[in-house]
């Protein structure tokens, strides 16, 4: 276990959405840390807040209807909430903090070729820092460019998209579903980030290219230690990619641990059912978590997971449980222990 300080700390974030409907309490006191150099995956069922959080961490919930209400977002000792909107833009958001999205056509702009988009990465958002105006002028001069080209083509070439130099005068449609997902984990690598934020990268793509591209995901960023905050609701790829898993339930983390851990003591009761739904070719039906997910227009007070517990107490109810350290790096919100 790392005691240097993380790399990214979420303290109690709250936010809300104002719809028609009422207000929805997406997310309820999160908590989690990335550490240097790992890749920490985020996990839960759909609507738990995993989206929401990336979006509270790159400041771009969209407000309205979004409002963060609460909590702390620390990166390299600032806090990100408090930041104002053009430093984030400047230094954090593409720059320190990056993203690799889901879509992978929407992320990339269908009129440019892929030379002018992966340039631009680099003229807007240098490793180096951005020098001010004069620096940006010096961006559109030939030396840069040809050196920024350099750069580029060494990164398609370790992400192995086939035929680099070709690939730059192509369009974002003329590559398939998994080559672009390669472009982009290239892209988010590009101004050599702190951290990289993946949501969902690969839920569009089959199993193998799915396993190759996580495999090739998890060596570049360790060769780079770059630290990755990896969102997913597959517990099949947090056991092959990730250091470490938090849990979340309804914008709750529940629960923390190293991979292995989470895999052989799941200590939450909704972890447990989460693992025992797997499914499993040895069981004859798959199992389901009983219940359903909360609205989270007043959701349940205390652990949101008591509506769903079998094994839920009076207090459960009434207040969320504190943080409980369970083993070196294993901690729990759970009134059992
Ligand atoms: N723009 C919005 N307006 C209103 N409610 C929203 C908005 N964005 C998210 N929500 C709500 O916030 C909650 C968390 O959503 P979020 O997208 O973070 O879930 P998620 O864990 O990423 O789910 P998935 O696995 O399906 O991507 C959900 O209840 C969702 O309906
Ligand atoms: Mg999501």
């Amino acid at each position: 276990m790392s005691s240097a300080p993380p790399v990214l700390e979420v303290r109690d974030l709250c936010l809300r959405f104002h719809t028609d409907q009422g207000t929805v309490e997406a997310l309820d006191g999160v908590n989690l840390r990335v550490l240097p150099g790992e890749i920490l995956g985020l996990v839960g069922e759909s609507g738990c807040g995993k989206t929401a959080t990336a979006r509270a961490i790159l400041g771009v919930v969209p407000a309205p209807p979004g409002e963060i209400t609460g909590g702390r977002i620390l990166f390299g000792g600032e806090d990100l909430l408090r930041l104002p909107e053009r430093e984030l833009a400047r230094r954090i958001r593409g720059r320190a903090i990056t993203l690799i999205p889901q879509d992978t056509l929407g992320a990339l702009n269908p009129v440019f070729p892929l030379r002018t988009q992966l340039l631009d990465v680099l003229r807007w958002h240098p490793p180096e820092g951005d020098g001010g105006l004069w620096g940006l002028l010096r961006r559109y001069g030939r030396r840069w460019r040809r050196q920024a080209l350099a750069q580029i083509l060494a990164l398609l070439r370790q992400v192995q998209l086939p035929d680099p130099e070709g690939a730059l005068a192509k369009y974002p449609h003329e590559f398939s579903g998994g080559q672009r997902q390669r472009l982009l984990i290239a892209m988010a690598l590009l101004p050599n980030p702190v951290l990289v934020i993946a949501d969902e990268p690969t839920t569009a793509l089959d199993v193998t290219i799915q396993a190759q591209i996580l495999r090739l995901l998890r060596r570049l960023v360790k060769e780079r230690g770059t630290s990755v905050l990896f969102i997913t609701h597959d517990l099949g790829v947090v056991a092959r990619l990730c250091d470490r898993v938090t849990v979340m339930y309804a914008g709750q983390e529940v629960e923390t641990a190293p991979t292995a851990a989470l895999f052989t003591r799941p200590a939450h009761p909704y972890t447990q059912q989460l693992l025992a739904s797997l499914p499993d070719h040895r069981k004859e039906e798959l199992e389901g978590i009983p219940g359903v997910v909360p609205s989270l227009i007043d959701p349940p007070r205390g652990c949101r997971f008591h509506t769903r517990c079998s094994q839920a107490r009076p207090e459960c109810a009434l207040t969320r449980p504190p943080e409980r350290l369970l083993a070196p790096g294993h901690t729990v919100r759970c009134h059992l222990y």
